[in-house]
């Protein structure tokens, strides 16, 4: 590990301080590391992560966010403001993937922690549903390969058996035989993605919802990424299925406000074509000796300040606020795009629109990872086949910036060719680039992968 982060200029605490420190001095010290690190992104030069980047907005988040900072939102007879904001966002994100459709039932939603907050919740309401509702006992769920990684958490930590579908080599898109195949009594439901992390590419979801109706199984589309950033493309004419309410077997969607909905982190929305499915993983203890207990998600106590200021976003940008951002994201990755595709060394892999993954016939693309690093550009790697992906925010629409992504890619590719014969320095891993660990044994991953987790939190030595 590199050494511990600014010990060359910040004091280590390595015990609680007997005594304060000074207000004035503790801000300028989070003022230096803030401002250092946001120029790691400022430049535009770095997937997906900050999804708004206007710091204007960001004040103004965060002022919404102190008013309500210190209140518990469990104690909602203190605080009826955050019932107000919590369902407003809910209808807003209702509203915005077309609840309008929904009949028969009653929707209703939940605001989380974040996309994996999100789909744990979709996995645990499924699997308390069925067993409620069809006494299922040993329950799986099917996702396309290419569907987040928060889908095998959430199974894994709820005991829920998961069936991982191949997708299309060509299209990137779950393979609904395989799918069809692979429900079946104990299947609590099916997952479709709109759209993956990986390639930006949506699963066909009214054919997946068509699987769902057949077997009376659940249909959870996660648009974590998309499902706030999508519905505007439709609205501005970009070629994007549909994947929201208006797919009669669509069950449940999430959409994250952390992301294009650009709120504070630490908030997604989970929403519900029947709120009876998300009602079955409400939590009651109704005997405890410290008093009735309930809570309407995993979480127990929660900041006020996320469920204004995530409130206050969605109010302050309105449908045309997140029209107006959509159109620059989606011209921009149509640009970076048509960069790509001029070279006929590199491929883009499926039919994405605003995330887009390439990839190389002719060399390894850890070689342009590589070149483009050394420009300041940050990817995500993936693997199998090796790739890089771009997901377009807010950042990259800054004027020039589509320009020097097609100048620098050129001398990339100039790059890879050259040394093509060599090993590259960079590999894929989740949250970052890393050195090249693809080809090495499963065990020996996980230990480099703990030491960096460890690393993440190591103490300071001495
Ligand atoms: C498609 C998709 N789903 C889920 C997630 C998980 O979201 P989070 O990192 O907020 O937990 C992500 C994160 O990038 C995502 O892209």
């Amino acid at each position: 590990m590199a050494g511990f982060p600014y010990a060359d200029r910040f004091e280590i605490n390595r015990q609680l301080p007997e005594h304060g420190t000074p207000r004035e001095e503790i801000l300028a010290m989070l003022e230096t590391m803030a401002k250092e690190e946001d120029a790691t992104w400022e430049t535009g030069k770095c997937s997906g992560t900050m999804y708004c980047g206007d710091h204007d907005h960001y004040r103004f988040l965060n002022e919404a966010f102190a008013k309500f900072a210190h209140v518990n939102v469990l104690q909602r007879d203190m605080c009826p403001s955050a019932t107000k904001f919590e369902a407003e966002i809910i209808a807003m994100t209702l509203d915005l993937l077309h609840g309008e459709a929904i009949d028969g039932s009653e929707a209703g939603g939940l605001v989380t922690s974040g996309g994996s907050g999100s789909i744990a919740h979709a996995v645990l309401s499924y699997r308390e549903y069925a067993a409620a509702e069809r006494g299922v006992t040993r329950p799986n769920i099917v996702k396309p390969e290419t569907a987040h990684p928060a889908f095998d958490k959430a199974a894994h930590l709820f005991g829920v058996e998961v069936r991982t579908a191949p997708v299309d080599p060509v299209s990137l898109r779950a393979d609904v035989t395989w799918v069809d195949e692979h429900v079946d009594e104990n299947t609590v439901c099916i997952i479709g993605s709109a759209c993956n992390y990986g390639y930006g590419t949506i699963d066909p979801i009214e054919e997946l919802a068509e699987v769902a109706l057949a077997h009376g199984t659940g249909l959870h589309v996660d648009g974590c990424l998309g499902g706030w950033l999508l519905p505007f493309g439709q609205e501005l004419g970009y070629d994007v299925p549909l994947f929201d309410f208006r797919v009669r077997g669509v069950t449940s969607i999430s959409a994250d406000t952390h992301k294009y909905g650009y709120a504070l982190k630490g908030t997604s929305v989970i929403v519900f074509r029947d709120k009876a499915v998300r009602n079955a993983q409400y939590f009651f203890n109704t005997d405890w000796t410290g008093g009735k207990y309930c809570s309407p998600g995993m979480d127990g106590s929660r900041s006020g300040g996320l469920i204004a200021a995530t409130w206050a976003a969605m109010v302050s940008l309105g449908r045309d606020g997140y029209r107006r951002y959509a159109e620059a994201i989606f011209a921009t990755a149509a640009a970076m795009q048509a960069a790509v595709r001029s070279h006929a060394e590199l491929r883009v892999l499926g039919s994405p629109t605003f995330l887009f993954s390439f990839t190389s016939d002719e060399f390894d693309i850890y070689h342009v990872n590589d070149f483009m690093r050394t420009r300041g550009w940050r990817f995500n790697g993936q693997q199998y086949p090796n790739a890089i992906h771009m997901a377009v925010t807010r950042p990259q629409t800054q004027p020039g910036l589509a320009e020097s992504f097609a100048a620098d890619l050129a001398q990339a590719v100039d790059y890879a060719r050259e040394h093509k014969d060599e090993t590259p320095a960079s590999g894929a891993i989740y949250g970052g680039v890393a050195g090249g660990m693809t080809d090495e044994a499963d065990s020996f991953i996980r230990m480099v992968m703990t030491d960096m987790l460890d690393s993440q939190s190591a103490l300071p030595e001495g």
